[in-house]
């Protein structure tokens, strides 16, 4: 049974330009991305991993180098349907620049003030939990305020079947305080190392995934 689990997991920044020189992008450190992408290796499953700009990797797994939210976007519709379970672990800009210079933008001696144009980028996990096909698909919420009903809203929005709620302190350190949430249940694990934490989502998806399966040979029997 093992074997036949592929997760799809997706890590670290993206960069978006707005210049040769300038970019958008946030503290992702890929660590969380690489912990859990490390425990299912070790568990043996097969795992496809698409990483931004990271300074933390996983030992021993394939990297699909990916660089804006578009590219990891391509990169996740290309892999999904070899996926069992999906978890977007990493932090994708909401936004890119509208337009990107060709070249370096000058300062304008003439104003103080400079407006940058931004586009939305496609919501990754979105489109994976509505294109799911007994597929178990995880996101993570990081929130500043109202974490677990914003977390709960994302779970819904999103048709996620779990997400990792965690406050802005998870963002590029060792350890995490986070709370795992199924439309049913909420489980806060405190302060502990994201290795600790990838070993639980690991196998609580793992858990939500044999639940799926079962309930379809079950029906399938009727
Ligand atoms: O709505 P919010 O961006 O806070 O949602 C967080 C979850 O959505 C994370 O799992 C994040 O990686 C994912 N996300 C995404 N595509 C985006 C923005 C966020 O998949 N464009």
């Amino acid at each position: 049974m093992n074997k036949k689990i592929t997760f799809l997991i997706l890590s670290g920044p993206t960069k978006e330009y707005i210049d040769p020189v300038r970019y958008i992008s946030n503290e992702s450190s890929g660590r969380m991305g690489s912990a859990l992408a490390e425990v299912a290796i070790k568990k043996g499953y097969d795992v496809i991993f698409i990483s931004g700009p990271a300074k933390v990797l996983p030992k021993d797994v394939k990297v699909i180098d990916v660089l804006t939210a578009l590219d990891m976007f391509k990169a996740t519709q290309l892999n999904f349907k070899k996926a069992n379970i999906v978890i977007n672990a990493a932090a994708v800009a909401d936004y890119r620049s509208a337009k990107i210079s060709k070249h370096k933008i000058k300062k304008d001696c003439t104003s103080s003030l400079m407006t940058i144009k931004l586009k939305q980028n496609p919501d990754i996990i979105k489109y994976c939990g509505e294109n799911k096909k007994n597929q178990v698909i995880v996101g993570f919420a990081l929130e500043t305020k109202d974490l677990i009903k914003n977390a709960l809203i994302k779970l819904k929005n999103k048709s996620l079947d779990l997400v990792i709620a965690n406050g802005v302190g998870a963002f590029n350190s060792k350890n995490a305080t986070v709370n795992i949430i199924t439309p049913n249940s909420i489980l806060e694990i405190k302060n502990r190392n994201k290795n600790i934490i990838a070993e639980k989502i690991i196998n609580e998806t793992v858990r939500i995934f044999k639940n799926i399966k079962l309930c379809k040979d079950n029906s399938r029997r009727l």
